[in-house]
């Protein structure tokens, strides 16, 4: 087929260029016939230029493009014409000209796709990713992954700027499951053995660390089979990153400064260094969650101290059984109705809370189903430690610790989306959360996790609470939030090969096991393995928020479902016998009993 390259994108000729012959290549928008004259709107991935086929032009070409429908790919030759000044589009990059077309070639034809090419379409989700490359001709994703692409090279401009290496980690590694499930690559060669797809390079860049490496990163994927939600995946990219001779404070001083890059060159915002910090306790008690949205208050206050001698029964058995009250005050909501409060109400009742107390807070006093069993004094002091005014309407929670605050904390999010707290213009909060538990007790299993990973240090200080009181120790482990989303987390690693087994031990592992699992790691321990600490970002993650978009999904090529289901492809499938033999594998047929 004899065609002409193009001299220009689609998305770069303006008025500058009149006159001029030029060719473009792309897919036909759309196409409208107006009395004989036929324009074509003609995209590629710089955006759209409109052509026009004039019958006394070029009558050849204009008969030829009564063929072209959306999607046929083309090549266009023809000569730039200035519009007339009330027919300039100035939403449009090239809204100040036209291509009279003197020459067309159709290079391929399409189907009509099965939703339209453009960015507001309302075809579900699961369509959208079937025909995913039809999806990703939209220009939204098409800028999503464009964002993506430059956030890759800011990454890696930063990183090697500051004297890291970038090193490749293997896909194929022992399965050492420690959170998530492995997803296994059986092997041919080895009969019954297995490999597991990394759901972290942790591992490996600890022992880059004992290799001397010093400043290492690395973008990779990781693979977790885990229950997937919006902002997980079960492949998904970190920006993996470990440094030797470290504490804490220089981790976050080279995330910091990747951070300021990032604000500055995306959102054109200068980041103030040092990022606020909270330790993981206070995010808890203030927001009800490790993982706060900073960008607005409605901050969480335990008001234990209030009731502790009340007469207001389900507040006395929450104090008196160790655990937490807390409220909230909801500005100006004092005017909710019946029906808002049952369903705020309900909201905490599906996260499990027994009740929600509320109250208004009016001119004369507080309104509220319970304001008899409360005194005096219990009400005044309420008004004020929670800075109610009239007109706000106080919330409060009651029952055990740590989950009543996480169902305050979700109340709060929940309170901020209706009171639409969060504009678009509302400035992005950044955030350390610290000092995070090392341990993390399961009544299921009736043992300890760790609750980054195993290979975290405690606090120098907590060492001999591991003995006593393992669940009070406290983890030189970090995480990194912005917006409310956790897009980071890392940790200070013990790099002694005693202690890791110590580790090993509160967490039940026996010696063997550890031996069996991780007696690689511990092993280079004892070969002079240098102080480390480093951290992972989602990548996903930083992608969504920077673009506002709501899911990772929107930010990955090819995604999954969230049953992890490729629907495209249909991945996963059977496969066959042959295939099966060969890997000294058998499909059970007894799974469902
Ligand atoms: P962690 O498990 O906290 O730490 O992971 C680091 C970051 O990766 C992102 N993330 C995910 N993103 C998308 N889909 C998922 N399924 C998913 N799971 C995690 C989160 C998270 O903050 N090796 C340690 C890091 C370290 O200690 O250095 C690790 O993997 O944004």
């Amino acid at each position: 087929m004899n065609f002409k390259r193009r001299t220009h994108t689609c998305g770069e000729l303006t008025a500058a260029n009149a006159g001029e012959t030029v060719v473009l290549n792309g897919w036909v928008d759309r196409r409208r016939d107006l009395g004989g004259v036929i324009f074509i709107g003609l995209r590629d991935r710089y955006g759209v230029t409109q052509v026009v086929f004039e019958p006394e032009h070029n009558p050849e070409a204009h008969n030829l493009a009564k063929q072209l429908r959306s999607e046929f790919v083309i090549a266009v030759e023809g000569k730039v014409r200035r519009r007339p000044d009330d027919q300039i589009n100035k939403d449009m990059a090239t809204g100040e000209i036209d291509v009279v077309a003197e020459n067309l070639v159709i290079l391929n034809e399409a189907e009509t796709p099965p939703f339209p090419i453009k960015d507001k379409i309302d075809a579900f989700e699961e369509l959208r990713l079937k025909y995913r490359y039809l999806d990703l001709r939209r220009p939204v994703l098409q800028k999503n992954l464009l964002l993506r692409h430059r956030m890759y090279q800011l990454v890696r401009k930063y990183f090697d700027a500051n004297d890291f290496v970038e090193i490749e980690t293997p896909y194929l590694m022992k399965s050492t499951p420690e959170g998530a499930r492995d997803y296994l690559v059986p092997s041919r060669l080895h009969k019954g053995k297995f490999y597991a797809l990394p759901q972290s390079p942790q591992a490996y860049k600890q022992l880059l660390m004992v290799s001397g490496f010093d400043k290492y990163f690395q973008i990779v994927k990781c693979f977790r089979d885990e229950d997937l939600r919006a902002d997980r995946q079960p492949e998904f990219t970190q920006i993996d990153v470990e440094m030797s001779f470290v504490n804490s404070e220089n981790v976050f001083e080279v995330v910091e400064g990747l951070m300021k890059v990032l604000f500055k060159e995306l959102w054109n915002i200068e980041l103030e260094t040092p990022v606020p910090r909270l330790s993981f306790d206070e995010a808890l008690e203030r927001y009800g969650s490790d993982k706060p949205d900073l960008r607005f208050g409605l901050e969480l206050v335990t008001l234990n101290n209030i009731f502790r001698d009340t007469g207001f029964k389900v507040f006395k058995d929450a104090v008196d059984g160790g655990g937490i009250i807390t409220g909230v005050t909801a500005p100006g909501c004092a005017s909710y109705s019946r029906n808002q409060i049952d369903n705020l109400t309900n909201f905490v009742k599906k996260l499990g809370a027994k009740g929600l107390v509320w109250l208004k807070v009016k001119e004369d006093g507080l309104d509220s189903p319970i304001a008899k069993f409360l005194s005096d004094g219990e009400k005044q002091k309420l008004v004020e430690i929670l800075n109610a005014q009239s007109g706000d309407l106080i919330l409060i929670l009651a029952g055990s610790r740590i989950k009543t605050l996480e169902q305050m904390g979700a109340l709060r999010l929940e309170l901020a989306k209706r009171l639409e707290l969060v504009k678009e213009d509302t400035e992005p909060k950044l955030l350390w959360v610290t000092d995070f538990p090392l341990l993390e007790w399961d009544e299921e299993t009736k043992r300890y996790y760790a609750m980054h990973h195993p290979f975290t240090s405690p606090r120098p200080e907590d060492i001999p609470l591991l003995d006593t009181d393992p669940g009070k120790v406290k983890a030189r482990a970090y995480d990194l939030v912005l917006n409310g989303n956790e897009i980071a987390g890392g940790s200070i690693r013990i790099h002694n090969s005693a202690l890791q087994a110590k580790m090993f031990n509160v967490l039940g592992i026996s010696k063997e096991e550890a031996e069996k699992k991780f007696g690689f790691l511990m092993n280079a321990f004892k070969f002079g393995a240098p102080p480390h600490g480093g951290i992972a970002f989602g990548f996903d993650r930083m992608v969504m928020i920077f673009a506002g978009e709501e899911s990772i999904r929107d930010t990955i090529a090819f995604p999954k479902t969230t049953s992890a289901l490729s629907l495209m492809d249909e991945a996963p499938s059977e496969v066959s016998e042959e295939q099966l033999k060969e890997l000294h594998i058998k499909i059970r047929d007894d799974d469902d009993k």
